[in-house]
């Protein structure tokens, strides 16, 4: 690998008040349980189950992922070649996930996604090839970014 110390996808568990019998408010406050500051937020709905959205990674765009309803299930690869699986299904838990960090999501028919960015929407900060994202494993490449 490249000798950089990259951010890894953490789970964020936000801050929640009330109950069952009152209903629910969850906050998310810049910084302290999203560690970027905001520029873009989209939802993501209607996604039939045998969809896999995602197949990407971005070079500089940070994001945090909620299922505000449903359940998403969220495998992610990094640029060392490691794997994780994540479970969303709680609209008071998101996933950070970190630039160069591949990422592919299927959805329960009711799943509702927000989803949070550090940047405007470029398409040049994609990368769609999984060959291109491997590649970059060589310090070369990285260097190029
Ligand atoms: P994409 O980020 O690939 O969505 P997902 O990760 O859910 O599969 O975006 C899907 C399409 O929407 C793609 O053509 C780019 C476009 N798009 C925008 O035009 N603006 C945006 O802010 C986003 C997030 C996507």
């Amino acid at each position: 690998m490249t000798g950089v110390d990259l951010a890894r996808p953490r789970v964020i568990e936000f801050p929640s008040i009330g109950d069952a019998s009152t209903g629910i408010l969850t906050v998310a406050a810049l910084y302290r349980d999203i560690p970027f500051a905001v520029r873009r937020v989209f939802w993501t709905y209607g996604t039939p189950p045998d969809v896999t959205r995602g197949r990407h990674a971005h070079y500089r765009t940070e994001t945090v992922l909620v299922a505000v309803s449903g359940k998403i299930i969220v495998s992610t690869e990094f640029p060392g070649g490691e794997l994780e699986k994540f479970t969303l299904d709680s609209p008071a838990r998101g996933l950070y996930l970190p630039p160069l960090c591949w990422r592919t999501m299927r959805y329960t028919a009711s799943a509702v996604q927000v989803t949070f960015e550090s940047e405007d929407y470029s398409d040049e900060d994609y990368i769609r090839s999984l060959d291109d994202f491997r590649a970059m494993r060589s310090p070369s490449a990285r260097e190029r970014c």
